[in-house]
């Protein structure tokens, strides 16, 4: 059974996270899923919309923390599907929807960034901890972070790694809506159908004329260079030995 899944109906991609006993967090195979859908949604006029969920109580832990560990010590996957798949999100034209329910950490927030509707469950809580990894921002993140909830706000995001609860997260325009957590899916599917009945010349053009792919995809090149650097770094190695370890890390 894969643990990511995809399901097409009534013109919405529907993309489901399922590997609820490690807490979603995204392996190198699961990025390859996550990627492939979307490229499937850019092919194929059928797809009017792609819809992201999870199953379980988080809606993603993440990367792999034991992948991170490979990949520090040189032993990670010849191709880092992560990649692809950020690169897909990055000129993604239709549009993308995102039903977030308990912890969202690092690429399960920095995703959301590229969404264009966000449903929150009330129990939602965003969360990148880059640094206390020992890491940096990706997804490109590191632009638009900043530029939707202004450099201190989002400082204080990525340097200390505090959770922001799902009501600031819609205050501060990272959200469309919070809902009760029994209500998630179905009100992401209701945006997805309000939105697969628009015009869809119209809706690409206008989500096109949002976005810069080109800026995007020039900032997560430059991150790409630093994360990869960082993570071979010793402190990151303390960061992920800690976890594995499940101790705290020491980076004195
Ligand atoms: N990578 C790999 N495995 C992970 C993981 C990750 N990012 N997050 C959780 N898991 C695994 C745990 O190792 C544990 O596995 P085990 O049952 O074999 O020991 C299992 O998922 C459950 O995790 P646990 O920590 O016991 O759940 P929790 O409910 O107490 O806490 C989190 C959930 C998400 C808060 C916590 O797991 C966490 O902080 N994970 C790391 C998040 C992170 O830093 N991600 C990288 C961002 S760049």
């Amino acid at each position: 059974m894969s643990e990511v899944t995809t399901e097409l109906g009534g013109g919405i991609l529907t993309v489901t996270i399922s590997r609820p006993d490690k807490k979603n967090a995204l392996t190198n195979e699961m990025y390859g899923v996550l990627a492939d859908a979307l490229e499937q949604a850019e092919a194929s006029a059928d797809i009017r919309v792609v819809v992201f969920q999870a199953e379980g109580e988080i809606f993603s832990a993440g990367n792999d923390l034991v992948e991170f560990a490979a990949q520090s010590r040189n032993e990670g996957p010849a191709v880092r599907q992560v990649e692809r798949f950020l690169r897909n999100l990055a000129v993604a034209s239709k549009p993308l929807i995102a039903a977030v329910q308990g912890k969202a950490v690092g690429v399960g927030t920095t995703m959301l960034l590229h969404c264009d509707l966000i449903i929150l469950a009330d129990d939602a809580q965003l969360i990148t901890p880059f640094v206390n990894l020992a890491l940096v921002p990706e997804a490109s993140s590191s632009l638009l972070l900043p530029l939707r909830i202004g450099h201190v706000r989002a400082f204080e995001m990525f340097a200390l790694g505090d959770p922001v609860t799902a009501q600031d997260a819609l205050a501060w325009g990272l959200a469309n809506r919070v809902v009760r957590r029994d209500q998630l899916h179905g009100e992401a599917r209701r945006y997805a159908q309000r939105l697969a009945e628009r015009p869809a010349g119209a809706v690409a053009l206008t989500k096109g004329l949002m976005r810069n792919s080109d800026q995007l995809l020039g900032q997560m090149e430059r991150e790409s260079r630093i994360f990869s650097a960082q993570l071979r770094s010793e402190e990151a190695k303390e960061a992920f030995s800690a976890f594995v370890e499940k101790r705290k890390p020491n980076f004195n």
